[in-house]
């Protein structure tokens, strides 16, 4: 809070005040903990990268959204204002990701963060003896090899400049088995791989890398699959289904709890943190509870 000096006849000094209000102002700033960094995010024209882009802006940084969905991409950045930048990009394809790291350069000079979160769903049938191969490929395509393409191409620009935080959007179901279809679980284990390794390499370089494990969240990405599961229901009770599945009473998992988890490891707040999976559960995957049957309910 500013307090105003005043002098003994009750008039206040102006240099003394001058001085106090720019200390304000400077405090106000450190808070903007990505202040001139460039951040490139993919999947970011909506959902979890969505929240995160706006997440960025508001503490300074400059985003470049990178999403495959051209409209609602160029859509996203115009709400976001001018530090938002749309790019189209297929992150199967490695020349878009190439080509949107050096979008970064050619348009800020710089690239300080890099934030692998585009993923998809999977719609595949539940047994491994029915498991569909075309399927993941496609699924592999995207949550995974596009992450290691991300990678590749965000460490070609920032091993120069000796610094990076490079970002990856796990999950659950990649930290505990049975929480999702095979092939998604593993593409999801895949990614919390990819960042131990990539960091025991990219550690020499200044370059930390970490992801983050959310738990369910209605985002488009899950009401797709609510819809197919359960046609009957209205958004609405299918949000509460997603909600209710959480165990951290009075909260529900948001896309802004992740771009809460965004903004610290990319900030200088996670300064000495590298290879982590900073999962964002509410508990959920910490505890198995052993559900023993009530003493009058044995025979
Ligand atoms: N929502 C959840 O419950 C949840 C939980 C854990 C992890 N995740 C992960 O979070 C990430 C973001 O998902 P979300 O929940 O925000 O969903 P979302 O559907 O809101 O966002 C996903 C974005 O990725 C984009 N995208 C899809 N394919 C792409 C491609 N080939 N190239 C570029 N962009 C592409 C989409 O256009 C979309 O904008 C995904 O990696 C997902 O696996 C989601």
């Amino acid at each position: 809070m500013l307090r105003i000096c005043l002098r003994k006849n009750g008039s206040y000094s102006r240099p003394l005040f001058a001085e106090r209000f720019n200390r304000l102002l400077s405090t106000h700033q450190t808070e903007r903990k990505l202040q001139d960094k460039v951040a490139l995010i993919t999947g970011a024209a909506s959902g979890i990268g969505k929240a995160t882009a706006t997440k960025f802006i508001n503490n300074g940084a400059k985003v470049i959204i990178a999403d495959i969905q051209q409209q609602l991409g160029q859509e996203t950045a115009k709400e976001l204002g001018p530090n938002a930048t749309f790019i189209t990009c297929d992150v199967t394809k490695e020349s878009d990701i190439s080509n949107a790291v050096d979008f970064a350069i050619s348009e800020y000079k710089q690239l300080d963060i890099m934030y692998n979160n585009a993923g998809i769903p999977c719609k595949s049938p539940p047994s491994i003896v029915n498991l569909d191969l075309a399927l993941f490929d496609k699924v592999m395509a995207i949550n995974v090899r596009a992450v290691m393409a991300g990678i590749k191409h965000a460490a070609r620009v920032m091993i120069p400049r000796g610094t990076g935080s490079i970002l990856c959007t796990a999950s659950v179901t990649g930290v505990m088995g049975g929480m999702a279809q095979h092939t998604y679980s593993v593409s999801k284990f895949a990614v919390i791989g990819i960042v131990k390794s990539m960091a025991s390499e990219l550690c020499k370089h200044g370059i930390r890398v970490n992801c983050i494990s959310p738990f369910a969240i209605p985002t488009p990405f899950v009401m797709g699959e609510m819809n197919q599961i359960y046609p009957h229901l209205d958004s609405r009770r299918l949000v509460d289904v997603v909600h209710n599945v959480g165990v951290l009473n009075g909260a529900n998992c948001e896309p802004n709890d992740i771009a809460n988890a965004a903004l610290y490891l990319a900030s200088d707040d996670a300064r000495y943190v590298s290879g982590h999976n900073l999962v964002v559960d509410g508990g959920f995957t910490s505890f198995k509870s052993l559900e023993f049957p009530a003493p009058d309910q044995v025979q």
